[in-house]
Parts: C-alpha cells; sequence; structure tokens
C-alpha cells in the first residue's frame, strides 16, 4: 500500500513537471536581435535592415525577433562595437573607417583612389583576401557576415574644391579614422572625426566648413540644404560590414544560423541594387535643388590629387603590402 502510493506521488510529480516543461518550451521566447545603424530610414542601409526583419520574422516565427534602432537612437557606431561585445546588442553594419582600431587592414576599403568604382571594391570583396577580412577580428570578438554598399564618397564645403590647393584652412567633419584624418592633412586641410548623427550640427552652427559622404546620407539628412557644393572626385566608397559578435553568432542553434545566413545574402542583393540605384536618383534630388551645384575634375586635377594622397598609399603598404596587392589584383579582374 505504502508502495503504490509512493509510485503514484512519484507519477503525479513526473507528469508535473513534465507539463511544466512542455508548457516552458511552448512559450519560450524568441531570440532577441538588437540591430542598430547610424543613418536614416531612407537610406540603402535602413532599408536593409528592415528588410532583414521582414524576412526574419517571416521565415522564423516565434523564434527570432529583431528591434531595429536607426539613426543612432541607441548608439553611434563605435558604441555599438563595444555594446555587441557586452552582449547589449546584437548586429550592427558600421562603415569601414570605424573598424580601424580593430584591425588596420580594413583601412585597405578607405584608400583614396584605390577602388574607382563600386564593382572594383565587390571585386576585392569576393576574392579570397576579401573574405578573408570577414573574420579577421574574431580574435577581438566580432564577426563580419557580409559587406553593404552604400556608394562613392562625395565631397560638400562652402567652396569650390577643385585643386589641393582650394582645401587649406578648411575643416572637415570625417569618420573616426586615422587614414581619412590624413588624407584632409595632406590636402592641407583640418579634419575633426565626430559621429554622423552630429554632423548636420557641426555644419549648422559652421564648426566644420565641409565633410565627406554618400548621396543617399547627404538627401536623407537633408546636408546639401547647409552646404551646396559638391565635389564629384571619385576619392573613396563608403560601405559596411555587417556584423555580430562571436559569442553571439555561436550561440545559435544551426538551423536558425543557417536560415539568419540565408535571409542576409538574400538581403545583401537588394541592399547593393538599392544602393546603385540610390547614388543615382538621390543624387538627382539634391541636385534639383536651388544653388546646388557639382564639380567634375579635369584629368591633370584628378592627378594633383592623386599625387597629394599617395604618401597613405604607400604608408598602408609598409603595413600590409599583402592586402593591398590582394586588392590591386582583384581590380585587374575586370
Ligand atoms: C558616417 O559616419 O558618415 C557614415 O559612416 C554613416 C553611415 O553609416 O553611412
Amino acid at each position: 500500500m505504502k508502495n503504490r502510493f509512493h509510485t503514484l506521488c512519484l507519477c503525479l510529480l513526473c507528469s508535473a513537471v513534465f507539463v511544466a516543461a512542455f508548457s516552458l518550451a511552448a512559450k519560450a521566447e524568441p531570440i532577441v536581435i538588437r540591430f542598430s545603424h547610424v543613418v536614416g530610414e531612407n537610406t540603402p542601409k535602413g532599408i536593409g535592415v528592415e528588410k532583414f526583419k521582414t524576412l526574419v520574422e517571416q521565415r522564423l516565427p516565434g523564434k527570432v525577433s529583431v528591434e531595429i534602432y536607426p539613426r543612432s537612437e541607441k548608439y553611434t557606431d563605435e558604441q555599438a562595437l563595444l555594446a555587441m561585445l557586452f552582449g547589449d546588442l546584437e548586429m550592427a553594419a558600421p562603415s569601414f573607417p570605424k573598424f580601424g582600431k580593430f584591425n588596420r587592414a580594413l583601412q585597405i576599403f578607405d584608400m583614396p583612389f584605390l577602388f574607382e568604382s563600386v564593382e572594383e571594391v565587390h571585386l576585392f570583396q569576393q576574392s579570397k583576401a576579401g573574405q578573408q577580412l570577414l573574420t579577421s577580428m574574431e580574435d577581438k570578438g566580432i564577426r563580419g557576415l557580409g559587406y553593404w554598399d552604400n556608394g562613392m564618397r562625395v565631397i560638400s564645403a562652402n567652396r569650390e574644391l577643385r585643386t589641393p590647393a582650394d582645401f587649406k584652412g578648411l575643416t572637415f567633419r570625417v569618420e573616426p579614422s586615422n587614414l581619412i584624418q590624413k588624407q584632409y592633412a595632406q590636402m592641407g586641410a583640418v579634419a575633426i572625426a565626430m559621429p554622423f548623427k552630429q554632423l548636420y550640427d557641426a555644419l549648422k552652427i559652421n564648426l566644420v566648413d565641409g565633410y565627406e559622404n554618400a548621396w543617399s546620407n547627404i538627401l536623407s539628412r537633408d546636408l546639401h540644404t547647409l552646404r551646396n557644393t559638391f565635389t564629384e572626385a571619385g576619392h573613396s566608397y563608403l560601405g559596411y560590414m555587417i556584423v555580430t559578435s562571436v559569442k553571439f553568432w555561436d550561440s545559435l542553434p544551426e538551423a536558425i544560423r543557417q536560415e539568419l545566413e540565408k535571409i542576409l545574402t538574400e538581403v545583401t542583393v537588394e541592399v547593393n541594387q538599392l544602393a546603385l540605384d540610390k547614388a543615382k536618383s538621390d543624387r538627382e534630388k539634391v541636385l534639383q535643388t536651388e544653388g546646388v551645384k557639382v564639380i567634375t575634375l579635369s584629368a591633370e586635377e584628378k592627378q594633383d590629387w592623386k599625387e597629394a594622397l599617395k604618401p597613405l598609399l604607400q604608408e598602408f603598404e609598409q603595413a600590409r603590402p599583402d592586402i593591398l596587392a590582394a586588392a590591386q589584383a582583384a581590380k585587374q579582374q575586370k
């Protein structure tokens, strides 16, 4: 009798544990991916992150949800990289200058007059060396999941910039990058690194005379209403690495990780097409604004810029001859 009572109690306990475990599993909270970026929603990156969220929540319903923090709402890009390492954020897509402190090799993407078109950048990104850069920060806890484009940078100021001499005495807002700061120093200007969210105000109060950026960022933040002269020198490319923390990505169940990577590949195709289209259409919209002037350089003027900026390439070559050689070889595949 006593034994039977014990068996009954045990059975009841087991069922209770089973029911509790089952209902817990049924109610399991989705994995949350917090994705931070610094630009407007109507940019290739802004639209890409929204698309990523839509596809993730369609294909992994109840399993993964995505929270987007645009326009530096929560973090600047530099803060985002640290937040990811501290487990306060799961994904971000900073522009390449923001990675300089983690791996100098990534400066290759911002090297003036190395890549003269987005197509050339793609050839390098698809090469073995380009793919290896995605995992080159893993020792620091950061994993690259892919590359997204914005477009070629243009330079804007309150005066025409045709020759290096035209830069003399001007102050420019730049992304946090030793390389880009040196680029302006070589042209005789002063560069101040500051987060993207401060650029509009810095121009408005004349803290800086000018800046460089891609057309979609200029239009989406109305920067053309503050400076109306643009130089299209084709000097450098603005693009992004989509990143996560190694710890977070490795903690995901295999099937979920694979689906997320598949979605990112699909979204990347869309973002890059959008970047190409917006580089034209947003440029056109800016040009329709009264008073806006676009300057293109003559072959001689461009050569003067290249000469002035050559030391940056030489300095990088000393540090990473392998990366420079790989980029130059990839460009030849055209
Ligand atoms: C900037 O800081 O100017 C850009 O990196 C912003 C961006 O993400 O495109």
